[in-house]
């Protein structure tokens, strides 16, 4: 079996930690690690599938004469396009977690239960990007039931966790938690979100858009539509909310005029989806969380519920950490797909 040489940019960074440790759980077949960093981190030390290795500095010069197949970019979009080129031009098919070309027609935006067919067109471009966290979350729920019944409109909130900000959004609530039991929340830093997070909820991920929506809100928009080849009208609400780790998203769903939602029977078709499950037993009160979906692989889905007044409607709560389901996983699955369609 081919054993592949793996770059990992962001390799210190929420994200980048998280592909070594989904890489060593799924024994990725690794001949050699690349991690790189800022030069802030170049000489610390991580450890995959048992070996150690070094963080090197990015530099554009780095990935030459190292036979890297594969670069994994979560270090944040401007240096995914300044960097991404030198990884392909040196031969590696770079999968790239950013925003930053998620929307190029060229370029395969790839949830691998979803659209695995697309990662053949990485050629073109030498690169595949991985969709917005909330966004791989909901497409693994909305595909299902657009297999089933065909969707019209789907109208989200989400309740994302801090940890979509990366190591310094998980520490900056901490950080406000323990100043808030110390009597001193209002000296507390406010950096890595607009306002204070800690015991808040802060309706705005991302940067204001001329329409009155978010980037976070319009990226849910367009990638959902990418990844699906389809034409669903989408509404988004994106909330940040003082939780370490996994999003939760409210979510109603419109199918076609015509379709009286049966309710088992959208239920058995999420339960039967690549990795989701379904937690919904109201009474009993279970239904997924932040605390069941952290640390895992799978996309929960629970308060399945037709709506009071239409029948072509329906409601449910999904949640998925988005460390993994929502980056680290959904990476290292396309590349285990690129391996197959490679070899
Ligand atoms: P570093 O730790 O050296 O700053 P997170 O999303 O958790 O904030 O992590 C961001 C990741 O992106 C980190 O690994 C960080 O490395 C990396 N990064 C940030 N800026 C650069 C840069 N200019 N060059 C290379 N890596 C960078």
């Amino acid at each position: 079996m081919k054993k592949y040489n793996v770059a990992v940019v962001g390799a210190s960074g929420a994200v980048g930690e998280e592909i070594f440790r989904v890489l060593e759980e799924v024994k990725f077949p690794i001949n050699d690690i690349l991690p790189l960093a800022s030069a802030r981190s170049a000489g610390e030390e991580i450890e995959c599938q048992g070996e150690v290795y070094r963080i090197e500095e990015l530099t554009p010069e780095v990935f030459e004469g190292r036979d890297i197949d594969i670069a994994f970019f979560s270090a944040g979009g401007s240096i995914s396009a300044k960097y991404a080129q030198y990884a392909v031009e040196a031969g590696a098919v770079v999968i790239d977690n950013t925003s930053h070309f998620r929307m190029d027609p060229k370029i395969p935006l790839v949830v691998p239960e979803v659209n695995p067919e697309d990662i053949k067109l990485w050629e073109e471009t030498g690169i595949i990007a991985n969709p917005n966290c909330s966004t791989i979350q909901m497409v693994h729920l909305l595909k299902p039931l657009h297999d089933l019944y065909g969707i019209k409109r789907v109208d989200v909130s989400t309740y994302q966790a801090v940890s979509g900000a990366g190591k310094k959004g998980m520490e900056e609530l901490v950080m406000q938690m323990q100043a808030f039991f110390n009597f001193s929340l209002d000296q507390a830093k406010v950096e890595a979100f607009a306002h204070r997070i800690a015991l808040n909820v802060i309706p705005q991920i991302d940067v204001a858009q001329p329409n009155g929506y978010t980037k976070e809100e319009m990226k849910m928009v367009n990638e959902t539509n990418k990844i699906m080849h389809s034409n669903i009208a989408v509404s988004a609400t994106c909330v940040r909310v003082p939780v370490l780790r996994s999003h939760s998203e409210s979510i109603t769903i419109t199918f076609e005029e015509n379709v009286d939602v049966d309710v088992q029977k959208a239920r058995e078709a999420l339960a039967a989806f690549e990795n989701v499950v379904v937690i919904d037993n109201l009474e009993k009160g279970e239904y997924p969380m932040p605390t069941i979906a952290t640390d895992t692989d799978e996309t929960y889905v629970g308060r399945i519920r037709k709506d009071l007044f239409a029948k072509n409607m329906l409601h449910l709560w999904g949640v998925a950490d988005q460390v993994r389901v929502g980056a680290a996983t959904n990476a290292v699955r396309i590349a285990q797909k690129w391996i197959k369609l490679e070899h």
